[in-house]
């Protein structure tokens, strides 16, 4: 018997094993170079932002799948779901401790997770569950396919800071793992097609506005913000041969097929990968 595309990567998603993971990472932040990646101000700044941005959102991402769970009827979802939330408080307070790191570079980091909590707050108010649902969905989606490239693409993390490295390749790494719980979350919660594109379109707009806005902040304060040289390392970054446009357009676009599911894309290969260099983690 055959299976179709579609059964197969629901098949994949159901059998997704999602655990908790504290690693035992053991650097001082302090030791890092302002510009940990490469000396590349750009890329340093753009990954300083994503962090920034991080813990506020991945405790939003929690809240949203929670708010729907009661959706959920079967067994193995529930426990992925269970799984989602322990990957992603553990990333939101990995990259809080990186922020305050971020603070003593001078940077406003604690301000703007400061306002992004306010945000959030705001967002529970006056955004219904399935809505600040399908705004996960798209982030989640965004993050997947970032975390994708930062697996597969030897250019994405070339330069960058060894062990800095190995700490963006275990989320990049949880992202993969958990890429479409808050998605079949979402399904359950019968969650519209339009609602989903609709939100995507949006995010897409938010998600670079708000990153290079707060790229901008660390750009300004470093006094690189009008820097040709920076400009030049930004373009190549999104727009060069082995750019983040390029490298991830076509998964993007992916996204707004009505049939569309996280696991059409198979990269379970990059699990195994990481798992054979074993990395020391306690689960929990
Ligand atoms: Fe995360
Ligand atoms: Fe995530």
């Amino acid at each position: 018997m055959t299976i179709t595309k579609k059964q197969a990567a629901r098949e994949i998603s159901s059998q997704m094993n999602i655990p908790g993971r504290k690693m035992d990472f053991e650097f001082d932040l302090n030791e890092l170079p302002r510009y940990w990646h490469g000396g590349d101000v750009f890329k340093t700044t753009y990954m300083n932002a994503l962090s920034c941005l991080f813990p506020e959102g991945e405790r939003m991402f929690i809240d949203a799948v929670r708010d729907n769970q009661h959706f959920v009827k079967d067994e193995a979802l529930l426990k992925q779901v269970k799984g989602f939330i322990k990957q992603e408080a553990i990333h939101g307070h990995e990259h809080s401790q990186f922020n305050k790191y971020l603070d003593s570079m001078g940077y406003p980091a604690s301000k703007v997770e400061a306002f992004e909590k306010k945000e959030k707050k705001l967002m529970k108010k006056y955004i219904p569950a399935i809505g600040r649902l399908a705004i996960t969905c798209a982030i989640e989606h965004f993050t997947a396919i970032m975390a994708h490239d930062i697996l597969n693409n030897p250019q994405t993390t070339k330069g960058m800071d060894e062990k800095f490295k190995a700490l963006w390749q275990w989320h990049a790494i949880e992202e993969t793992e958990h890429k479409a719980v808050a998605f079949d979350v979402y399904q359950k919660a019968g969650g519209s097609y339009i609602r989903r594109v609709i939100t995507m379109m949006l995010i897409t707009i938010f998600f670079c506005l708000r990153t290079s806005t707060v790229q901008a902040i660390f750009l300004w304060k470093d006094g690189k913000l009008f820097s040709p040289k920076v400009w030049w390392q930004g373009m190549k970054m999104y727009f060069g041969k082995n750019g983040i446009v390029r490298s991830i357009w076509s998964d993007y676009i992916d996204y707004y097929r009505p049939s569309f599911h996280p696991w059409d894309h198979d990269n379970r290969e990059l699990l195994e990968e990481w798992i054979e260099k074993g990395q020391s983690y306690k689960t929990v």
